[in-house]
């Protein structure tokens, strides 16, 4: 109980990302195809597995090209990212329509089967994020859940990192008020 209490109030200072920056290109796949890309992503930068389902946590090089895999009914696999750094994410269908939508980043994709749709995204802020799916998909449709993990940035970039302008503020979007935890 008190592990979901601590998940909670991270949940709370969660932002929206670089948005401002989003753009994409679309490129003609095929399921199996994509599968590949996937698995072979999988393969080589699996850090972990979670309990329940053995979900694969997938910690991708910073700047590269990840594969998220839209399924009846699951998003595959979780990911680690990093702040503040762009990664092209990788979006297809296995199966039928489905649509990705993050929350609480607000960004909301729909995604077909035969097409790769690679948005550049650039975390901006460390926490977890939720994947859901917004287009009906079946009797799953409501428990078709991903993950997205932002870690913080290394603290050898914030050592020297040149006064950056901290924009996170004023694209916050909870209703909540922040939590501000020194430790
Ligand atoms: Cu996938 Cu609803």
């Amino acid at each position: 109980l008190t592990w979901c209490l601590i998940m909670f109030a991270m949940m709370v200072g969660w932002h929206i990302w670089g948005t401002q920056n989003l753009s994409t290109e679309t490129y003609r796949t095929t399921p199996d195809k994509f599968m590949a890309k996937v698995q072979a992503m999988v393969d080589k930068h699996t850090v972990r597995t979670e309990t329940d389902e053995k979900t694969p946590v997938v910690a991708p090089p910073p700047g590269s090209d990840v594969y998220l895999l839209g399924q009846m009914w699951r998003w595959y696999p979780a990911l680690e990212l990093e702040e503040g750094v762009s990664y092209t994410l990788h979006l297809s269908s296995i199966d039928i329509n489905h649509g990705f939508s993050l929350y609480p980043a607000n960004i909301n994709f729909q995604v077909m089967p035969g097409y790769d749709y690679g948005l550049v995204i650039k975390p901006n802020k460390p926490g977890e994020y939720r994947i859901v799916c917004n287009e009906f998909c079946g009797v799953n449709h409501h428990n078709m859940l991903g993950r997205i993990v932002v870690r913080p940035a290394k603290q050898v970039a914030q050592a020297t990192s040149q006064g950056t302008p901290q924009t996170a503020q004023t694209l916050q979007m909870t209703p909540m008020p922040v939590q501000e935890t020194t430790r």
